[in-house]
């Protein structure tokens, strides 16, 4: 099993999901090989709720960094959940398209996407200026 996966798999211990009760980690790796994780803390109005991959990606930017090679996310279902379409243009603002998304299938199963896959086109700073 992906070290990175391992990471995703743990960090749902700390998930706070009284509402869903899925939990939901996330790993993210940087290029010269740090890894930062985050887990989904819901919210009782719902709406505040902070996904898994929002939490991981926060913590690595606060900590100074911008260049990130892949993304592990796991269920505790190890249900191949892929990040929303909202985490997808989170990760977007901060990863290139070819940031590799690996998707905890279980039973040492993991699907692999690129960014780009996930979410093309996506609006960028780019298409601003
Ligand atoms: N969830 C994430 O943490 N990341 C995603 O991108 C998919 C959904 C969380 C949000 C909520 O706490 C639970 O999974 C059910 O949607
Ligand atoms: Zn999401």
């Amino acid at each position: 099993m992906d070290d990175l996966i391992d990471a995703a798999r743990e960090i749902q211990t700390d998930a706070h999901v009284p509402y869903s009760e899925y939990p939901v980690g996330a790993a993210l790796e940087t290029e010269d090989g740090e890894v930062f994780v985050g887990c989904n803390l819901e919210n009782a109005n719902f709406s505040n709720s902070l996904h898994a991959e929002e939490v991981a990606i926060a913590e690595a930017v606060k900590n100074g960094h911008r260049d990130f090679s892949r993304l592990a996310v796991s269920s505790g279902r190890r249900d191949g959940v892929t990040p929303c379409g909202m985490c997808r243009q989170t990760l977007s603002e901060f990863c290139d398209g070819d940031l590799v998304v690996l998707c905890d299938e279980g039973d040492g199963d993991v699907a692999e996407y690129t960014l780009e896959e996930l979410l093309p086109n996506t609006i960028s700073q780019e298409t601003l200026e």
